[in-house]
């Protein structure tokens, strides 16, 4: 069956042209346009939703603190309190007026299961402009088997140019060169849902907004099975997040789409 995944969507508050996506489903696989087959989709649409928990295949982090290490000036810890289903969106914060002299920096967090090996996930949300946190829609095993989308609320952080900017990265190992660049966001980042996309397939990662190439990389790729996360945090590290927020910091979420393969192996 052919279809147009835009046609799926009935998203009347939209205002940007939905990106055209070919979707072909085949015999319980999913043909991605340009990109590649894959043996499951998960769609979780939380403009449907009217509270948590959060639907099958979604987790809240809920892990031990992290304490600062490197650059970090504070711990941070996820919390569940700081995760919600509220007027359609998955709602993910850091709240704002965290005393960082006397308490861990609080934050939110949501995954999927381990097991993800190659997709193409795209995030539909509305971000935070409130100075201070890393906004993360990202994948996960280790610290050299991670590819990311990241967005610095803050303008004075270090990683940038004095503007908030979208950071497309995968993590390199050490001796290997770095592959990391970023770009401002959309205008309208703030206040219109905007869709994110990372496809990562065994030869390159590529990143896309609203439909728009911003990245492509064909080195430190990842090659094994991890998660996928959505976070918003802050530590105080004057070369990243900086932070924390003065005010609340949500991370709106309107609807992920995840086209991947997984360990089980299914054949098509
Ligand atoms: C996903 O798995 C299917 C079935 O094993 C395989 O045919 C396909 O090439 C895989 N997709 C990617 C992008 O590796």
């Amino acid at each position: 069956m052919h279809y147009l995944l835009a046609a799926l969507l009935s998203f009347a508050s939209l205002s940007f042209a939905l990106p055209v996506n070919n979707i072909e489903e085949r015999a319980s696989c999913y043909e991605v346009d340009g990109v590649g087959t894959f043996t499951n989709h998960a769609s979780y649409d939380f403009s449907t939703l009217q509270s948590l928990p959060l639907p099958d295949g979604l987790y809240i982090s809920q892990d031990p603190p992290i304490a600062a290490s490197g650059q970090a000036q504070y711990a941070r810890q996820s919390l569940a309190s700081n995760v919600d289903i509220a007027n359609g969106y998955l709602e993910i914060k850091v709240p704002g007026s965290q005393d960082p002299s006397s308490d861990i920096l609080t934050y939110g967090e949501v995954h999927t299961a381990a097991d993800v090996l190659y997709g193409s996930v795209r995030t539909y949300a509305i971000l935070s402009n409130e100075a201070g946190t890393c906004q993360g829609m990202f994948f996960y095993k280790s610290d050299t088997q991670e590819i990311d989308i990241e967005f610095l609320s803050d303008p004075q952080s270090t990683a940038q140019d004095g503007v908030p900017a979208l950071h497309y990265t995968n993590q390199h190992a050490a001796g290997q060169p770095t592959t990391t660049s970023y770009t401002p966001p959309p205008s309208d980042y703030d206040t219109s849902v905007v869709e994110y996309k990372i496809d990562w397939t065994k030869d390159y990662t590529a990143f896309y907004v609203n439909g728009v190439l911003q990245e492509m990389y064909t080195q430190n790729v990842p090659t094994v099975a991890g998660t996928w996360l959505w976070n918003n945090w802050a530590n105080g590290d004057p070369t990243w997040s900086t932070g924390p927020p003065v005010e609340d910091s949500v991370m709106r979420i309107q609807r992920i789409e995840m086209y991947f393969n997984s360990t089980a192996g299914t054949s098509c």
